[in-house]
């Protein structure tokens, strides 16, 4: 969707220029579904959002006119590059990178591995590498694995679990002078907790340390900005942020060009593609550029970055609110205990609870037979999820996206509510 086709309607928000609820809401056809005679409240989010038409659309385009594979001569294959070439140059506008700084690939994990294996070709025995208790294992296990592999030390930094919050003392207990790499995630997809990685990244930086940056959960809502971060890499997936399946790495310019990366001898040697592996799904990649043009579209501003500034600052508003009210709806259920930190801190709408006497698996489906989508587990997050006593019934897990009303959200605390 361009800035020319920006959604206005019946529904305006409280800021002119910025679509309101029922105005987004209208460009995603899964909030259509009902299920056993209830409207579908996607609550499910943190796991993968719905898409809006704008980004099957782009997706559908390019595989009907103009599929075909890269550099060669003909139409098609001239506009599959333009149309990758422009992706790159949207997607460094999400990130406030440079085109030559976005390289696509499977989703975060498979790029997070690739990466690792490639800077670990240089790191052996007395190298050491920090990861967190907090994070996704997508950002613990590539690191770890170097540890088998290369024979190099992997620490990891505390998080305190009744707050949910990356111990920062402890991140710079553990960042010295034989440290490499500092993998750190900017939000935790279990708890929603949203963690300091400007002054880990500065920590890093100053001990002449790597960042690398998981955003999968922080991008969907706060919008990322590489150079405020000051990451040497950073890594996010479409599918969290309205678009299609496919994985974004950031990697900072001239590193990725240095870096040993395992790749076939006549792949193109230039960054970003050194990062890339074979044929990546180009229809894809035109899908996320169609999700961050979505999300531009929310907002009226000079460029697209100054679109996303204003429509990110808008949704977040939103958002808090709405998560303030299921916060405050889910802590009057009896037997509900949520986990991680309060609306007023720093933190994504993302809720995560337990109901007395009922696993995660069994509140879920009892929700879904109201119509009310949410996930449980541990949600890859093992180890927090483990800290907090939660390995064996798991965490029920309530995330709030640009299409979440206030309606669905007192249907969501009512239902919880009824199964008590
Ligand atoms: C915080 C976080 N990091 C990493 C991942 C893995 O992302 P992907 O599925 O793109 O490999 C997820 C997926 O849920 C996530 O929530």
């Amino acid at each position: 969707m361009t800035a020319g086709a920006r959604i206005s309607g019946s529904h305006p928000s409280q800021h002119p220029g910025v679509a309101g609820v029922a105005e987004v809401r209208s460009h995603f056809p899964a909030l259509e579904r009902t299920h056993l005679g209830h409207p579908v409240a996607y609550f499910d989010g943190p796991g993968g959002t719905q898409v809006p038409r704008g980004v099957a659309s782009a997706m559908a385009d390019y595989l009907f006119h103009h599929n075909a594979n890269t550099h060669w001569v003909y139409p098609t294959s001239i506009e599959t590059d333009a149309i990758i070439a422009q992706a790159r140059e949207t997607l460094a506008d999400f990130l406030n990178a440079t085109p030559r700084e976005i390289a696509f690939g499977q989703n975060m994990t498979t790029l997070t591995f690739h990466l690792a294996r490639a800077l670990g070709r240089g790191w052996g025995p007395g190298d050491e590498i920090v990861v967190t208790e907090l994070d996704h294992h997508a950002n613990v296990a590539p690191w770890r694995a170097l540890e088998r592999e290369r024979g190099l030390t992997v620490r990891m930094a505390r998080v305190d679990e009744r707050e949910g919050i990356l111990d920062l003392d402890d991140v710079a207990r553990l960042v010295g002078p034989r440290t490499r790499l500092v993998a750190v995630g900017a939000a935790s997809n279990a708890i929603g907790t949203i963690s300091d990685v400007h002054a880990v990244c500065a920590l890093a930086r100053e001990r002449g340390a790597l960042s690398f940056v998981d955003a999968v959960h922080y991008a969907p809502h706060v919008l990322v900005d590489v150079q405020a971060i000051g990451c040497d890499f950073l890594a996010c997936s479409a599918y969290k942020f309205y678009g299609p399946h496919i994985g974004i790495l950031f990697g900072r310019e001239p590193l990725v060009a240095q870096i040993d990366v395992p790749k076939l001898e006549p792949a193109p040697d230039t960054a970003p593609e050194r990062l890339e592996t074979g044929t990546l799904s180009h229809e894809s990649i035109a899908g996320a550029a169609a999700a961050v043009d979505f999300l531009a579209s929310l907002a009226n501003g000079p460029t697209r970055r100054a679109r996303l500034v204003r429509a990110f600052d808008e949704v977040h508003d939103r958002k808090r609110e709405l998560f303030a009210r299921l916060w405050e709806g889910l802590r009057a259920v009896r037997g509900v205990t949520i986990y991680g930190a309060p609306p007023q801190a720093r933190r994504t709408p993302t809720i995560a609870f337990t109901l007395r006497g009922w696993t995660s698996d069994a509140v879920c489906r009892a929700l879904a037979e109201r119509g009310l989508f949410l996930s449980s587990g541990d949600f890859y997050a093992s180890t927090i999820v483990r800290k907090l006593g939660l390995a064996e019934e798991g965490l029920v897990r309530a995330g709030c996206a640009v299409y979440t009303t206030r309606e669905e959200v007192e249907r969501l605390v009512e239902g919880v509510g009824a199964l008590v």
